[in-house]
């Protein structure tokens, strides 16, 4: 079993990665947190593969254990769901001394988070994702939240869990679109952050997921070590934890565009991150090493990744990036890579995207695959 240290100034914690660590949860969090009541927040297609499991663990270590199964789906993360959650903590006595545990992909992590963050003031919160997304992402670095139909995360906290428990076996029944989506966020870390680990999915790549899967505990303990070190530099998100935004510039306007209803969040990241490497390789060539945009198409490739931007009105992407950065409430901060493996922020505006979301000789190197 592998364990990363995440050192943040107030509340430092672990994260442990290792196969088949779904089954003595409750022992490691009886050697590590003690005996404790644990309301188990899972949702109705990752709580009929693993929560029983996890029960009996819980039971086995002596600890008090009752279950809240949700609805699965982003419509599960909303504030209408929360009174559910905090009848069921008041149901089972859970209070400061207790504490909540996520079973299940981000939906589940960021609302149980949230709902920790709140119930009673904050009580203790355990994560234990079980997609690729809430491994490699979402449950490491503190965020919770729910959406509101005004907007997603728009309510929130920075909660850190006490700890983060990762089975990578849990993957094998991950749908593939899940998978994928997931895999942007893999691509990202190695192209902001360790060229080690972009080599590694290049050497992988071709076997397809299986290929992937044989590799998948280096995989997610670079990933792991990348956000824990960018987080614990900057907790709050004000500075550095910027440059994980790679490729979400235009991702998140795709998705926007497409009504959320197109490509997921991962595919959107991966059109971003081709995107702007091609802009910096046509444009600005001075700023990112030769051959650095040809070398993540050929992996996004690799992983069937989409990087052509779908046929959607360049108005429309723009004005998209301009709400986007409203909301931010401050300047567009656009992430280019240096090179694979390192990236830097540059304070820009959507025009940075203008020619190449209308400029057909450019484009066409990303629309035809
Ligand atoms: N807090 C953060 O820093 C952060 C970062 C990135 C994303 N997020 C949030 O995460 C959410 C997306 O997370 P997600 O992609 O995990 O979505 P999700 O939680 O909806 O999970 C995706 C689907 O896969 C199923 N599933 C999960 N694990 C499974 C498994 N092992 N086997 C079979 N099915 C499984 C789920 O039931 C669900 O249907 C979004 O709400 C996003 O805002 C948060
Ligand atoms: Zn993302």
């Amino acid at each position: 079993m592998e364990s990363i240290h995440v050192n943040l100034a107030e509340r430092a914690y672990d994260v442990l990665l290792g196969r088949g660590l779904l089954g003595c949860v409750g022992e490691e969090l009886a050697a590590r947190l003690g005996r404790r009541g644990v309301l188990v927040i899972t949702d109705d297609r990752v709580g009929p593969l693993y929560l029983q499991r996890v029960l009996d663990s819980l039971a086995r270590a002596g600890h008090r254990a009752a279950p809240l199964t949700l609805p699965h789906g982003e419509s599960t993360k909303s504030l209408d769901t929360l009174p559910r959650v905090y009848a069921a903590l008041a149901a089972h006595g859970i209070t400061r001394s207790d504490l909540v545990l996520a079973l299940g992909g981000g939906v589940i992590g960021d609302l149980s988070g949230f709902a920790a963050a709140t119930w009673m003031r904050g009580v203790p919160f355990v994560q234990l994702p079980t997609s690729l997304l809430a491994q490699v992402d979402a449950s490491v670095g503190g965020k919770v939240a729910v959406d509101l139909p005004q907007g997603k995360n728009l309510v929130g906290a920075f909660w850190q869990p006490s700890l983060v428990l990762i089975d990578p076996d849990t993957l094998e029944t991950l749908p593939e679109r899940y998978w994928r989506d997931g895999l942007g966020e893999v691509v990202k870390t190695g192209c902001i952050l360790d060229a080690g680990l972009f080599a590694l999915l290049e050497e992988a790549a071709p076997q397809g997921r299986q290929g992937l899967m044989a590799r998948i505990d280096e995989i997610l303990l670079r990933c792991v070590r990348a956000k824990a070190s960018v987080v614990a530099e900057d907790e709050r998100d004000t500075g550095r934890r910027m440059i994980l935004n790679f490729g979400h510039t235009l991702g998140h306007a795709v998705e926007a565009c497409e009504g959320y209803t197109g490509h997921s969040h991962g595919e959107a990241v991966a059109i971003g991150m081709s995107a702007v490497a091609h802009i910096q390789e046509a444009e600005h060539p001075e700023t990112i090493a030769p051959g650095a945009a040809a070398r993540l198409d050929a992996l996004l490739d690799a992983l069937s990744l989409p990087r052509a931007l779908p046929a959607l009105p360049a108005e429309a992407l723009l004005q998209a990036m301009s709400l986007d950065k409203k909301r931010a409430g401050d300047a567009l901060r656009i992430i280019l890579l240096r090179r694979i493996g390192e990236a830097f922020a540059l304070e820009s505006s959507p025009a940075f995207y203008a020619r190449y979301l209308s400029d057909r000789a450019l484009t066409r190197l990303t629309v035809i695959r």
